[in-house]
């Protein structure tokens, strides 16, 4: 397995170890426009990104302050916005200055995030867990300078089994040291024990709740079912309260 240790110099935190991947192939990820954030019906709109951006600060905010440094994007049933939420927030978080970021698609029986970013690399998470396939050759970097993916990967064995190995939060270990920010893509809470296993590798979680669809029961029992301490926040996905359409809200859990 590949290991790494992040350097400090003054205040400055410096992560060496993902620049190896900045020099392979890179994966060309959707884009609208010049804008970082693609929505369901593949526009970028201006309210949606600035949402993001603010998002993104809170993020930022909860990992200096709390030291979150992989968070896992879940809710309580599917078609959430889960994935969508993800890849835009990764999105926004890689462009920050020295800020790299590795989004893992971990919802390995949906592979949403592998297929919104057309990641064709076959050896991908499922390749690491089961079989021992190096951190690296998991790992890929996108046309967006700081952004890395690793995606589903194939196998047959099962999310539940691969997830409850010490191979999960390995490579959390290692990747929260090599990237600034770790997010993982997840299936729902409590549909399926790969939830909070994968959860249990990470520091943090942020629980995202589309408008019109989760209710607040689902809310309420799912929120019984994590670790409390873990969460950043609340998601508020596609708020239509306002005129001008998408919107992203974020509360502090
Ligand atoms: N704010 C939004 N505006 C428009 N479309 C959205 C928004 N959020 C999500 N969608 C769309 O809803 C669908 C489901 O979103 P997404 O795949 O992100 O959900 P998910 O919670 O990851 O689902 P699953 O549990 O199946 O993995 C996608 O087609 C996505 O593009
Ligand atoms: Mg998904």
């Amino acid at each position: 397995m590949t290991t790494s240790t992040k350097n400090v110099e003054g205040n400055c935190e410096v992560f060496p170890a993902y620049e190896p991947f900045a020099s392979g192939p890179r994966i060309k990820l959707p884009k609208y426009g010049s804008e970082p954030v693609a929505t369901g019906g593949g526009l970028a709109v201006a309210e949606a990104v600035e949402a993001y951006k603010s998002l993104r600060s809170k993020l930022m905010k909860a990992r200096e302050s709390r030291g979150m440094r992989s968070m896992v994007i879940t809710s309580t049933a599917h078609s959430e916005g889960k994935t969508l939420t993800a890849f835009n927030l990764a999105y926004c978080c890689a462009q920050l200055e020295d800020t790299p970021v590795l989004l893992v698609d971990a919802d390995l029986r949906a592979q949403g995030l592998t297929a919104l970013t057309g990641n064709q690399q076959q050896c991908g998470l499922r390749d690491v867990l089961g079989n021992g396939a190096p951190y690296a050759s998991a790992t890929v970097a996108s046309d967006v300078p700081g952004l890395y993916l690793m995606g589903a990967g194939e196998g047959s064995e099962s999310p539940a089994e691969l997830f409850s190995g010490a191979g999960w939060s390995q490579l959390i270990a290692w990747a929260s040291e090599s990237f600034k920010l770790v997010l993982v893509d997840s299936p729902p809470i409590g549909i399926v024990a790969d939830f909070n296993l994968i959860e249990a590798g990470c520091n943090g979680s942020l629980i995202v709740v589309r408008a019109h669809r989760t209710t607040q029961r689902a809310l309420e029992e799912a929120l019984g079912q994590i670790d409390s301490k873990k969460v950043v926040g609340v998601i508020w996905n596609e708020d239509d309260r306002r005129p001008e359409g998408y919107s992203y809200n974020y509360q502090k859990a």
